[in-house]
């Protein structure tokens, strides 16, 4: 009864304390077969550098992408069994040379994602949030499925947040944005990502598709993007790594997973807290044309 309570109270099931009560129940450790291989966009900070150097650590090989050539190359230099690949999500045509360069893999991990300050679009004209985060992955999963580096029953995770459960998917945003707001914008395209899951489920019915958000933790990101949310809550936030555990432990479990599902705390979540966020389908099936199309264009 206390446990839900404090789960529904949100701010004591998202925060570090949420992660302590909630680990209680966790019963497996991570556990992966030898030589598997991942790919984690965005491992060059955060969540995503977190669950790369975990998997390392378990004897996976692991390649990163991000943008930041330092970063990104300082962790190819200390870990030997990591590589890194810089690549921005929004710019789909560089996309070739790294489906080209890696072996088929067992894991995917899309967790890329940040909140530019201000309002700009990628060479086919879609906004910067929706170009990395959410069409980027997608054509980036499609296009390693179908050069076959992607094995049959290989686990891929969306990292999103639960900044989506404010709100209700808005698609007139993709191309035009006068009121632009990063954190709206970030909130609907996380939304976008779980109304989503069970397109991908159709769309990758060879692969376990599923979502997770992380809670809130103490990244470079957080600290960058949303400053003074993360100095009022110093010292209540998640490491990286605890943040990062539920994409492990989806990538990890023996327990049966769900493809299509979303996932917080090692556990399956609804999509919704509120009703608005219910919206009618028709809206969801336009993001997934215009997804289609951009994959036709390319
Ligand atoms: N931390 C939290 O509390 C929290 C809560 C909810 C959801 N999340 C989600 O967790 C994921 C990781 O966030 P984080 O907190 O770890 O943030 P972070 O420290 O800023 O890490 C974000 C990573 O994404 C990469 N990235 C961002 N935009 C990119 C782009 N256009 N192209 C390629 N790479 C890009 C960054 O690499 P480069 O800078 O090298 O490009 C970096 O490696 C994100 O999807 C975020 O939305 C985090």
């Amino acid at each position: 009864m206390w446990n839900k309570i404090l789960d529904a109270s949100i701010f004591w099931s998202f925060d570090l304390s949420g992660y302590l009560r909630h680990e209680k129940d966790f019963n497996e450790a991570y556990s992966f077969p030898k030589e598997s291989r991942a790919l984690i966009t965005g491992g060059t900070s955060g969540i995503g550098q977190a669950a790369a150097l975990e998997l390392i650590k378990q004897g996976v090989q692991v390649t990163i992408t991000g943008r930041n050539l330092i970063r990104g190359e300082a962790l190819e230099k200390s870990y030997p069994d990591l590589k890194f690949k810089q690549m921005d999500m929004a710019e789909w045509s560089d996309f070739d040379a790294l489906v080209n360069q890696v072996d088929p893999l067992d894991y995917l991990v899309l967790n890329a994602g940040g909140m530019p300050e201000k309002f700009n679009t990628n060479k086919q004209g879609v906004e910067l949030q929706f170009a990395s985060q959410l069409f980027g992955h997608y054509i980036l999963t499609h296009k390693l499925v179908r050069a076959g580096k992607l094995k049959s029953g290989a686990r891929i995770v969306w990292v999103t947040s639960g900044g989506m459960y404010l709100k209700a998917l808005d698609i007139k945003t993709i191309f035009k944005n006068q009121k632009y707001n990063k954190v709206d914008t970030y909130a609907n395209v996380k939304r976008a990502q779980v109304t989503l899951l069970p397109f991908f489920k159709k769309e990758f019915p060879d692969q376990i598709v599923t979502a997770m958000h992380p809670g809130w933790a103490a990244t470079p990101g957080v600290d960058e993007a949303i400053p003074e949310f993360a100095k009022k809550m110093s010292g209540r936030l998640r490491t990286p790594l605890q943040g990062a555990d539920t994409i492990l432990w989806l990538l990890s479990t023996k327990k049966k997973i769900e493809s299509g599902e979303l996932y917080f705390d090692r556990k399956k979540v609804s999509p919704h807290f509120f009703w608005f966020t219910k919206k009618s389908s028709t809206q969801s099936n336009k993001l997934q044309e215009l997804l289609k199309k951009q994959l036709i264009d390319l």
